[in-house]
């Protein structure tokens, strides 16, 4: 079955006969491509550019239970091949969101997945608990990466316990059959650790990579550059980063839905994140400068897989942790140096 596309710009794709569904938990999605928590807020101011019902699902700005100004200001600042922000989940509130932005989304046809951020157990209780019988709700990522009021400041996502914890809850309180994701911080030692606990919690799968803390310092000025003084990086510099992470959870739990983003900027870049293991792919901070970059991208990644003979995304997901293939010399072994090279072990 070939499909014809048209995007608003009356440009026509021809999108190739690949299998684009993927299963996030319980859910099957028609295509692997979402927008990223806090990079195209519900979806509304992205619609103009293509219809946001083509995605595979719309993951909206990261909700608390008020209204929220977030923090001071400059809150974006350049950095070599990515950016850092430090927004501080500014939002109108879990009931303006359902009122307003989740109902759009309903309206529209989008798959909503809905962030939501507390800074204590029990707000991500409530939150997961007013989305009981919301209408378009498709999915619920939890983003753990924000501080524990309750402990120190200290951010739920760096511990374990505290993970698990908020996982139990939401688990507890959320609409039955509604898969819930765990978003993990890779500022972590050993991010397999933190994911175990989530999905030993309960979770149904996880999303990778939010941003890491990182600072800059204005040289004029010769202050910190946000006004928060430290804020999150992001874009193409840190997609290694989770590309790593995502190979290691694939790793260590090998049938765990992966929602794997960072730095994704290309059809490519996508399916890097994929072949480490991501079942389905966020994009970011591209969307600021690229509005239609999600819709492109993923008409990048159908042809990038087409072009690799996969007759479906399922079949390209992990494949990177395959063996290498083993060549096998025929006939008498060379003369000479048959040493095989020494494998190096470490990074430096
Ligand atoms: C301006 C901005 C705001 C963000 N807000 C949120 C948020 O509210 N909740 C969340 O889980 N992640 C948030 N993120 C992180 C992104 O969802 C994503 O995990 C991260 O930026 C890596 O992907 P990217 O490099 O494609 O942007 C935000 C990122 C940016 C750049």
């Amino acid at each position: 079955m070939t499909e014809l596309t048209f995007r608003k710009t009356e440009e026509v794709f021809r999108r190739p006969d690949v299998d684009l569904t993927t299963r996030l938990g319980s859910i099957t999605f028609p295509n692997p491509v979402f927008t990223a928590s806090g990079c195209a807020a519900a979806g509304q101011e992205l619609d103009q550019f293509f219809d946001v019902s083509e995605l595979g699902g719309i993951v909206t700005k990261s909700i608390m239970l008020a209204p929220r100004s977030g923090r001071a200001t400059p809150r974006m600042a350049e950095t070599p091949s990515g950016m850092l922000n430090s927004i501080g989940l500014q939002g109108p509130g879990i009931d303006a969101f359902l009122d307003k932005d989740l109902a759009w989304l309903h309206q529209r046809g989008a798959r909503a997945v809905v962030s939501i951020a507390g800074g204590s157990v029990d707000d991500f209780a409530k939150l997961a608990a007013r989305l009981r019988g919301q209408k378009g709700l498709a999915m619920i990522e939890v983003n753990i990466s924000c501080p524990n009021v309750e402990d120190r400041g200290q951010v739920f996502a760096c511990d374990p316990m505290a993970s698990a914890s908020v996982i139990q809850a939401v688990k507890r309180s959320a609409p039955a059959g509604v898969p819930i994701f765990a978003k993990l911080s890779p500022d972590v030692t050993d991010i397999t650790a933190i994911a175990r606990a989530c999905v030993d919690a309960g979770a149904d799968g996880l999303s990778l990579i939010n941003t890491l803390l990182g600072m800059v310092i204005d040289t004029d000025t010769m202050r910190p550059a946000l006004g928060g003084i430290t804020g999150g990086l992001s874009g193409p510099a840190i997609r290694p980063i989770a590309v790593r992470c995502v190979w290691q959870v694939r790793q260590a739990l090998p049938d765990i839905p992966i929602l794997g983003m960072g730095g994704i900027r290309t059809g490519l870049d996508a399916l890097e994140l994929i072949l480490a293991g991501a079942n389905a792919v966020s994009v970011g901070t591209t969307v600021f400068g690229d509005p239609s970059a999600p819709i492109r991208i993923l008409d990048e990644l159908a042809v990038a897989l087409a072009e690799r003979g996969f007759g479906s995304v399922a079949e390209a997901v992990g494949l990177a942790h395959r063996p290498p293939e083993v060549h096998v010399p025929e006939g008498p072994d060379p003369v000479g140096d048959t040493d095989p090279e020494p494998q190096q072990e470490d990074e430096q």
